[in-house]
């Protein structure tokens, strides 16, 4: 059943409910017939215009209908070994100083972007607040979200990566954000095949990852196969700009390159969509912002999925 919610503002809220499936989704009245042409034979909506949790005004996008391709299942259930496997495959090792350098600049790039994805970050994080000391983190990189983890009661930590060079400079974020070493554990491996048995974790957090990955749905199987029924996973990701947009004209051009300098990361992705399709059952809260400081690696879907 679709359930069409006119809040007081010029905001409208659109909820699909069921007992098994829950997407949420607010947009501009401009947007809203488009938005209810849309809804009618798809699942593939989110927002579209809202306001940031810190107050400011936010572009957000349009429904989409997306046409996901089906791909191949590289595990069914992660062993150690199937993962190392999985991650030599997806992942051969390259240079160390390349992943040495490309681990200094995600530090460097940490600094930059933080400040204006903090507030949306500080949001997101309070989900977990209560429900969650199990977390495990995919592609944590220098651990730039660590921080956010330390105000969980009993919280370990893992995070899993595939640079091994991301390690110190994870570790040393952990330490920073008052994490106990044991709290922390970093897993050498991709997100397409995570060495942890079945709903053995109660959340996963994956920022600016999904651009990297090598296979969106293989990975997503694999976080709705480690979260326990219940468990949330929460993710901020860039994704495609609008079709036609100069930016995404940008994006188009820098694609290739933006692959080989930034370790595989892709411009037009359309992870949210992906998000939406995958199949949790407890539904999707999904919002875009478009984020000034990451110049070309804009707009965002920030939310969270529910198993
Ligand atoms: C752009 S960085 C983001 C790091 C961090 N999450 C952040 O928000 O700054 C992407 C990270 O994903 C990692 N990565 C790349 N491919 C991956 C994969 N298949 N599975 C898990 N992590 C991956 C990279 O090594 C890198 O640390």
């Amino acid at each position: 059943m679709t359930i069409l919610l006119f809040t007081s503002s010029s905001l409208i809220s659109v909820a699909k409910d069921s007992a098994a499936r829950r997407t949420r989704i607010s947009c501009s009245r401009d947007s809203v017939v488009k938005m209810q042409k849309n809804l009618i034979g798809t699942d593939s909506v989110y927002s579209s215009f809202s306001l940031c949790p810190c107050g400011r005004r936010h572009f957000l996008g349009e429904a989409t209908t997306p046409f996901l391709p089906i791909s191949p299942s590289y595990v069914s259930r992660a062993s150690a070994s199937n993962s190392t496997d999985v991650l030599n495959k997806l992942r051969p090792p390259k240079a160390d100083w390349y992943l040495e350098l490309y681990g200094w600049f995600r530090t460097r790039e940490k600094e930059k972007c933080e400040k204006e994805i903090a507030c949306y970050k500080t949001k997101l994080f309070e989900n977990l607040v209560g429900k969650a000391e199990r977390v495990l983190e995919i592609g944590i990189g220098a651990g730039p979200n660590i921080k956010y983890y330390n105000t969980i009661p009993n919280v370990s930590v893992l995070g899993v990566d595939p640079n091994p060079k991301m390690e110190s400079y994870a570790r040393k974020s952990a330490i920073k954000a008052g994490l106990k070493s044991e709290d922390f554990k970093f897993i050498h491996a991709v997100a397409e095949s995570i060495p942890l048995e079945d709903a053995s974790v109660d959340a996963v957090v994956g920022s600016l990852v999904m651009c990297s990955v090598t296979d969106i749905t293989q990975t997503l199987n694999e976080i709705k196969r480690i979260l326990r029924p219940g468990g949330v996973y929460l993710f901020m990701e860039h994704v495609a700009a609008e079709d036609g947009s100069f930016l995404r004209l940008v994006q188009n051009v820098l694609d290739p390159v933006q692959q080989v300098v930034a370790d595989g990361c892709h411009l037009t992705r359309h992870t949210g969509d992906y998000i939406l399709e995958a199949g949790f059952n407890g539904g999707v809260d999904i919002n875009k912002a478009s984020l000034s400081s990451f110049y070309h690696l804009s707009p965002h879907v920030y939310g969270v999925a529910y198993k």
